[in-house]
């Protein structure tokens, strides 16, 4: 029998070293099953992460970053030309599987710069070298998760009511989550948040993932419809919002989930402050506005039939299902780093964020 308490006992994401797996809680079971799954071949991973089993832009990170190098132990080759070769197409496959997470290709890119360092070493050497600095992007993740929640910590104070977006919370990293750091640590602190989570169509990753995980740390978490939040915010129930993102444009646009963009356009007419919770390896000084960003579009199916008994919707009708928005960053209060708080003008205090 299972010694694990609750969701929050397992790990998001895992590399089992003896057996050069990927090991993931498969969050499409959640909340109801809690399933753990083991990946090797390419197609396998690739799937994973287009399938949300692994999901969240920092989680898809690190299983890249795992998958990356356990498909190199699969290469046959003797010479470095050849193995980076096949390195090469393994990363173009596996970065192909999201677009719009920056951490999946920032990752990946980390893992071949480190392989391009090492030409003139054994393929055994490299792929010591690959796996270690796979293992470090995740022990990273977590130190910069806890950042972002002490950094976060000083924007509320006890009491405070917070509403959430999408799960930016541990199942989307691999400890404390983004947006659900500060509420993490302020718990700890007996602060007494009053959380509520949207619960995210047409995936529901807020009442799914959000509402689970925040259950089970024992925080008072309340589930709303995503048209709800107008209701609570007018109500004054909100005090602020956290939420994660996926990618940080140079002038501090955000794409994150479907329907952010729409929480803080309410947020802002009520005079709520929003605040991205953001790693640097999410902001993306190269995409210089959120006009660039490339939006993922999923199928029709998550909209028309996923999550009922019966199809909810004609047969043939038309469907937009752009999984992603884009929040202007006039409507941001604050992007919340493990290097600190980034306020407008964001070209400036993003880049200083980079340390760049
Ligand atoms: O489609 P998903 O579930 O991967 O979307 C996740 C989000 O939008 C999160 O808010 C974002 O990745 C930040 S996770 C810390």
């Amino acid at each position: 029998m299972s010694d694990k308490i609750n969701i929050l006992d397992y790990e998001t994401v895992e590399l089992d070293t003896d057996t050069n797996e990927l090991v993931i809680i498969d969050q499409t079971k959640l909340p109801g099953n809690i399933e753990i799954v083991r990946l090797k071949s390419a197609q396998e991973i690739w799937d994973a992460i287009y399938l949300l089993k692994v999901r969240g832009a920092p989680a898809i990170g690190v299983a890249a970053a795992f998958g990356l190098y356990i498909l190199a132990t699969q290469i046959k080759a003797d010479s470095f030309e050849g193995f980076y070769k096949e390195f090469v197409k393994n990363k173009e496959f596996l970065n192909s599987s999201r677009p719009t997470a920056v951490n999946l290709s920032w990752a990946l890119n980390r893992m071949d710069k480190l392989a391009c360092t090492m030409k003139e070493f054994s393929i055994d050497e490299i792929l010591e070298a690959l796996k270690k600095e796979a293992i470090t992007i995740k022990e990273e993740d977590i130190a910069v998760c806890k950042a972002i929640g002490e950094y976060g910590l000083t924007l509320v104070k006890p009491g405070d009511g917070i509403l959430t977006h999408c799960n930016a919370g541990q199942l989307a990293t691999c400890k404390y989550g983004t947006a659900t750091a500060p509420i993490y640590l302020g718990h700890e602190k007996g602060y007494g948040f009053k959380v509520y989570a949207d619960e995210t169509r047409p995936l529901l990753q807020g009442a799914r993932l959000t509402a689970f995980e925040l259950q089970s740390a024992g925080v008072d978490v309340t589930l709303i419809c995503d048209n709800m939040s107008a209701t609570v915010m007018k109500q004054g129930k909100i005090d602020a919002v956290f939420v994660g993102c996926d990618r940080v444009a140079a002038n501090g646009d955000t794409a994150n989930k479907i329907g952010t963009s729409v929480v803080a356009t309410v947020a802002k007419h009520y005079n709520i402050p929003v605040y991205i919770c953001a790693p640097t390896s999410t902001i993306d000084l190269d995409t210089p506005t959120g006009n660039e960003i490339k939006i993922e579009q999923r199928p029709d199916t998550e909209v028309t039939e996923m999550w009922y008994k019966e199809r909810m919707a004609p047969e043939g009708v038309k469907v937009y299902n752009p999984a992603f928005d884009v929040t202007d960053h006039e409507l941001i209060a604050g992007i919340v780093t493990e290097n600190g708080i980034a306020y407008e003008p964001y070209t400036e205090s993003l880049k200083r964020m980079k340390n760049i």
